[in-house]
C-alpha cells in the first residue's frame, strides 16, 4: 500500500482535527505522542520552517524520523521552505506520508508534486492568504491535498483569516472528490465550525491543543462545535 493511500482513509473519517506539533514539548516527545494517540487523533501535522521562506526556524527530517519510530499515525509534513524539491526524498525516507509544499516557494509546483507522488507519498499544495486560488489552478490535478492557509505561514498562535473560507469554496468546486482539503492556522472552537461548513476536511490546530492541559478535552471541544452545526 502506498503511503499516499492514507488520504483515502483520512477522507473517510473526516472532518478530523490534526495536531500541529509546533508547540508540543519536544523534551517529552514520547509522552506527547501517547497523549495524542489516546485522544484519538488520526494523523500528526509537522511544520518544517527554514528561516528563509518564513522568518521562523523549526526542525527537519531528524524529527520526522524520530516521530516515525514513535507512532504508526500518518505524518502530514508541511514544508515551509525554499527548494523543497531538494529534500522531498529525505523527508519521504524519514517517514513522511503526506508532503505539502508552498506554491510561493517554487517556480513551478507541478514537477515537485509529481515527484512526491512518484515516491509514494501524498502530494500537497499550500497557499498563503495573499495568494489567490487561480495561482494553483494548474496544480490541482497533481495534488492529493490542498491547503489554503488561514494565517501567513511561519508562526503558531495567529488569528484565523476568513479569506480562507471563500478559497475553500472555490477549491471544492475545482477539485475532484479524491482531493482532501486542509485548513491550517487559527483553528479553535470558535473557528472550526465555519471551516468545516466551507468544506475543510483536515483541521490543523496548534495552540488550541497544546496550550491546554488536557489535549483530549481540547480536541473533543472542537469536534463538539462541528457536531452541533450538523
Ligand atoms: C503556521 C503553521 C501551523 C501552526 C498552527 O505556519 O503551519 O501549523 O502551527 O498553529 P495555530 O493553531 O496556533 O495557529
Ligand atoms: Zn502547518
Amino acid at each position: 500500500m502506498a503511503r499516499r493511500d492514507c488520504i483515502t482513509r483520512l477522507k473517510e473519517i473526516s472532518p478530523a482535527v490534526l495536531p500541529s506539533l509546533l508547540l508540543c514539548d519536544f523534551g517529552n516527545l514520547e509522552s506527547e505522542i501517547e497523549k495524542l494517540e489516546s485522544a484519538g487523533v488520526a494523523a500528526l501535522h509537522l511544520d518544517v520552517m527554514d528561516g528563509v521562506f518564513v522568518p521562523n526556524f523549526t526542525y527537519g527530517m531528524t524529527i520526522v524520523h524520530a516521530l516515525r519510530k514513535l507512532t504508526d499515525l500518518p505524518l502530514d509534513v508541511h514544508l515551509m521552505m525554499v527548494h523543497p524539491e531538494k529534500y522531498i526524498a529525505q523527508f519521504y525516507e524519514a517517514g513522511a506520508d503526506i508532503i505539502t509544499i508552498h506554491a510561493e516557494a517554487v517556480d513551478d509546483p507541478v514537477p515537485v508534486l509529481k515527484s512526491i507522488r512518484e515516491l509514494g507519498a501524498g502530494a500537497g499544495i499550500a497557499i498563503n492568504p495573499p495568494t489567490p486560488v487561480s495561482e494553483i489552478r494548474n496544480c490541482l490535478a497533481s495534488a492529493d491535498l490542498v491547503l489554503p492557509m488561514s494565517v501567513n505561514a511561519g508562526f503558531g498562535g495567529q488569528s484565523f483569516d476568513d479569506a480562507a473560507l471563500g478559497k475553500l469554496d472555490e477549491l471544492r468546486e475545482l477539485t475532484d472528490e479524491k482531493t482532501i482539503l486542509e485548513i491550517d492556522g487559527g483553528i479553535n472552537a470558535d473557528t472550526i465550525g465555519a471551516a468545516t461548513q466551507h468544506g475543510a476536511e483536515l483541521l490543523v490546530a496548534g495552540s488550541a491543543i497544546f496550550k491546554q492541559d488536557d489535549y483530549a478535552e481540547a480536541i473533543a471541544n472542537m469536534m463538539a462545535q462541528i457536531e452541533c452545526l450538523k
